[in-house]
């Protein structure tokens, strides 16, 4: 038993590729400053939390009002290597990059996969759509050599954009899902997956740390944990199914009062949203806890209070991860500090909560495909 232990805890410290990522922000100006909602939400909408399955090979993302940054990391694909700027999605499960196909004036603003320069392409006649809230994704899968830093994933399937709305002006040109198979729309393999099968990583886990303060330091890595991103231990939760990045959460509390999730309720780790999102009336209660102001679809708090507001706590697996004020206020270019959280449009049976970016900037996460589980851990 004891040498088991060992040996995992040597493998997990070997051969892990770092992928490091760089936090880009996103314009919140033209928002505030046009006050043109409905064209913001459209053109510079971000969250990619995935509301329903993938049965008809259509995903719907609901398409909302992002806080200010996301994060991205290079990939190449083709021979010679072709670079694209990605985010590392956890809440979808499939690569996709603009290609020469793309006929809308989006694809013109980023880096095109260009097939016909590639020796290694292979082309399929397989189509795919993904809708967002507010905008469409379309393309046609293609096979071919993906490389995440040192990591080689040949003949890989991967989605060609032919036509794309809701990533204007947005500082990436894909995305690079990293869900389960199941919830794949181009209905390939997805990279991860071709990874651990033609065992180029030591270890079917990969794990994610978000720098609170710097654009620069965070990173992706995989084949493994590196030690050196958390403090303390790493816990592990259980996912609800195999399937899917969804864990059970217990509570969300405030001073040490229930204020959601009563009961129990899900939990999404989703490294492609930014803020945190949960049922409408749910967030408003919270926001009003708070002594939020709404302001469109934002909430906001004079900063000078910040510091004397409670943290949230997420009771995960009956251990608390408490969100203090100074993680979820943030300063806009108006001087007031928004609330970073979201009504989620989606409509789902259960009581459904995303914890995106803000919430995994404090706690470092690992995706282990090996068991099933996240681990969550408080983050350097
Ligand atoms: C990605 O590549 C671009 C261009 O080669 C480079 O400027 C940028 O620093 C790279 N980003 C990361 C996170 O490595
Ligand atoms: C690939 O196709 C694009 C668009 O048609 C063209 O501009 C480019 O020159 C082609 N590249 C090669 C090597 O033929
Ligand atoms: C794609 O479709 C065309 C015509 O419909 C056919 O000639 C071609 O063989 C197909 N290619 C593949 C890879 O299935
Ligand atoms: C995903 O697929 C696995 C088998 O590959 C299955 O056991 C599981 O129930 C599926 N999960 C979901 C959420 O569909």
């Amino acid at each position: 038993m004891k040498w088991l232990v060992l040996l995992e805890l040597v493998a997990f410290s070997e051969c892990i590729v770092n992928i490091p990522l760089t936090r880009v922000k996103i314009m919140r100006k033209t928002r505030s400053e046009k006050n043109m909602l409905n064209n913001f939400l459209k053109e510079h909408a971000y969250s990619l939390y995935q509301t329903s399955s993938p049965g008809s090979n259509i995903a719907t993302h609901p398409l909302r009002n992002i806080e200010d940054m996301v994060y991205v990391g290079n990939i190449t694909i083709g021979t010679p290597p072709q670079e694209f700027q990605v985010v590392f999605d956890t809440a979808s499960s499939d690569l996709w990059v603009p290609s020469l196909f793309c006929t809308s004036p989006t694809c013109s603003s980023h880096a095109i996969f260009r097939h016909n320069e590639s020796s290694t392409y292979r082309h399929t006649n397989k189509t795919f759509s993904i809708i967002y809230g507010s905008g469409t994704m379309e393309g046609v899968v293609g096979r071919d050599t993906v490389r995440i830093g040192d990591l080689v994933s040949t003949d890989q399937p991967f989605g060609l954009s032919m036509e794309q709305s809701g990533f204007e002006g947005m500082p990436l040109d894909g995305i690079l899902g990293l869900n389960y198979p199941n919830l794949s729309f181009t209905g390939g393999i997805p990279i991860f997956d071709n990874l651990k099968n033609q065992g180029a990583i030591s270890e079917p886990v990969f794990a994610f740390y978000l720098s609170k303060s710097k654009p620069e330091g965070s990173v992706v890595m995989f084949g493994g944990v590196d030690k050196s991103y958390y403090q303390g231990v790493l816990n592990w939760v259980p996912l609800i199914q195999a399937g899917d990045w969804r864990v059970h959460m217990n509570r969300i509390s405030m001073e040490g009062q229930t204020v959601a999730c009563y009961g129990g309720c899900e939990a999404l780790v989703d490294t492609g949203a930014s803020a945190i999102l949960g049922p409408r009336k749910l967030v408003d209660k919270i926001m009003r806890f708070l002594g939020a102001k709404r302001r469109g679809f934002e909430h906001y708090v004079s900063c000078s209070l910040v510091n004397t507001l409670p943290s949230i706590d997420f009771t995960i697996n009956g251990i608390n991860y408490p969100l203090p004020a100074q993680a979820y206020a943030i300063k806009d270019s108006s001087g007031d500090c928004f609330i970073n959280f979201e009504a989620n449009p989606g409509s789902t049976s259960a009581e459904t909560w995303v914890l995106g970016d803000v919430f995994l900037r404090q706690y470092f996460s690992v995706y282990d495909r090996g068991n099933d589980r996240i681990g969550l851990a408080q983050a350097v």
